[in-house]
């Protein structure tokens, strides 16, 4: 059985173990640091003692101005994963996402926004299946990325931002 809780310190060695970050060895370690700083919860979806799955709740919303500017105070469901690819379609990610919504609710906040990369189809269909409406609203979702060779580059890939409207059960 699947289960969702708040990253521990101790899970960054299990996480780097079984989920790869390629281009961005410290993306774990980070998303831990940005939830001891309070900006963000970071879920990690475990499937026994094997982390299988996460994804980080920006509180502060959407990183992108051009998105953050119309959704101030909607938190965001960034970096959703589902690993390994094998394990997918199979609930994890709709466990992770139901987990977020309650955390965000508990907190008093009444929706709750996603991004979706152009081209990202089938996440998308999830996303609009779980209740997620378009916004209409298309950014650049900015990220970096390092080769084998240490190079770095800066991403930015076209994705466009989707809410739902939250109700304590
Ligand atoms: C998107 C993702 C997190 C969803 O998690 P998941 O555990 O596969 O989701 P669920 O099993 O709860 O739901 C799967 C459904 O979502 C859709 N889906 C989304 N991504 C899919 C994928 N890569 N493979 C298969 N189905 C996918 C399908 O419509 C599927 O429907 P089904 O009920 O007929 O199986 C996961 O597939 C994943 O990690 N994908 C790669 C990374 C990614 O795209 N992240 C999203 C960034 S916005």
């Amino acid at each position: 059985m699947v289960t969702v809780r708040p990253c521990e310190e101790q899970d960054i060695a299990l996480l780097q173990k079984h989920i790869p970050t390629p281009g961005q060895p410290a993306r774990h370690a980070t998303r831990f640091e940005r939830q001891q700083l309070g900006q963000s919860t970071f879920l990690i979806a475990w499937l026994d003692e094997r982390p299988v799955g996460a994804g980080e709740i920006f509180w502060n919303g959407c990183a992108a101005p051009e998105i953050n500017k119309h959704y101030p105070t909607c938190p965001e469901l960034n970096g959703l994963d589902v690993w390994p690819p094998e394990l997918r379609s199979h609930g994890i990610g709709t466990t992770l996402i139901s987990f977020a919504e309650t955390l965000v609710c508990q907190r008093g906040h009444h929706q709750i926004g996603l991004g979706v990369e152009d081209g990202n189809t089938q996440a998308a269909a999830l996303y609009l299946r779980l209740g997620y409406q378009e916004t209409g609203l298309h950014y650049l979702d900015r990220y970096q990325y390092t080769d084998d060779d240490g190079n770095l580059y800066d991403i930015a890939d076209p994705a466009r931002f989707l809410v739902k409207s939250l109700m304590l059960a």
